[in-house]
């Protein structure tokens, strides 16, 4: 697949997004207004999106109805702004900046900041209930694929990964342990935008078993990406300021391995991800997006 064919692909993926979740969080004049809008600053500021992509990609691939995944999807993304707003804030790593923008605290205050990721994660919830309670009509695989991403979201996974990447600060920590951190804080809620469209639309056990290491591949590199942008990465393209886990002394694929090193083992994660997902049909997409998260620049 080529690179045009392939972005007008994922701006396919993302209208379908952008335009779900414009119709389905609005911002309400009431007295707690100001609640709404932290939300909404976050939720659309402009995130790439790539969990919710891979979501609907996973779905066309396994030529499934892309509406019965989209609010799944919508869910996930609502999740990761929480984490993110919540990682910004003082008390984690303390940043100013996120998409090109002050992040949510620098205009809201820490107290609206910490509230507006609670909405966030409980909205999120609100929306994975709402699919279970629409119907009866598959509600035991609308339920798995619910419980799949409480449980990527929790302590066995990003919150779980971000108590690692706290508690790691300061400290040199081996290799195991570092890839541990990376699943977890950020490879298990992109691991499961990729696995609940396999549940919701009952996919192959041999599809699904693909695809979990696929997105395992898939979710490691991610971050491997993300500490290398941090150290070498342009922070007016990135939006977000570069050297911030240098000034946090966090335990990074860079710190452990070096540049180049660390380079290798996302190459070679890639590749990982790639070979394991070929043999399938229609996953020309989901192989791209391997290489587009190892190459991007942001
Ligand atoms: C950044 O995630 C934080 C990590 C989990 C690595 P993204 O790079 O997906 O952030 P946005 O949503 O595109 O801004
Ligand atoms: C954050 O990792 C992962 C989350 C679960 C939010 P980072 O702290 O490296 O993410 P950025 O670089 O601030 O986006
Ligand atoms: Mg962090
Ligand atoms: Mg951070
Ligand atoms: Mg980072």
């Amino acid at each position: 697949m080529d690179n045009s064919i392939y972005f007008s692909k994922y701006e396919k993926y993302l209208k379908r997004v952008e335009d779900w979740l414009k119709q389905n969080f609005k911002v309400y004049e009431c007295p707690e207004k100001v609640i709404y809008e932290s939300m909404h600053y976050s939720l659309m500021a402009g995130g790439k999106r790539i969990r919710p992509v891979l979501s609907l990609a996973v779905a066309e691939m396994l030529s499934g109805d892309l509406d019965t995944v989209l609010p799944f999807a919508c869910a996930i993304e609502m999740i990761h702004n929480y984490s993110l707003i919540h990682d910004d804030l003082p008390c984690m790593d303390d940043d100013d900046f996120r998409r090109g923008k002050p992040t949510n605290h620098k205009v809201f205050g820490e107290a609206i900041a910490v509230l507006a990721g609670d909405g966030l994660l409980n909205m999120a919830f609100e929306t994975l209930l709402k699919e279970v309670a629409r119907s009866h009509e598959n509600s035991h695989l609308k339920a798995k694929a619910a419980l799949l991403i409480a449980e990527a979201a929790g302590i066995k996974g990003m919150i779980g990964g971000q108590v690692l990447d706290m508690e790691s600060e300061n400290k040199t920590i081996g290799y195991d342990r570092l890839c541990d951190m990376h699943r977890k804080k950020t490879g298990a809620l992109i691991k499961s935008s990729i696995l609940a469209p396999a549940v919701l639309l009952g996919a192959s056990s041999d599809t699904e078993n693909a695809l979990k290491i696929y997105a395992d591949k898939i979710g490691l590199a991610f971050q491997i990406k993300d500490d290398i942008l941090d150290y070498e990465g342009n922070s007016e393209i990135v939006g977000k300021p570069t050297g911030s886990d240098e000034k946090n002394r966090k335990s990074t694929f860079v710190t452990l391995l070096g540049m180049e090193e660390a380079k290798k083992l996302l190459e070679a994660t890639v590749r990982q991800a790639k070979k394991v997902i070929e043999p399938f049909n229609n996953a020309e997409f989901l192989i791209k997006t391997a290489y587009y998260i190892a190459e991007r620049d942001k």
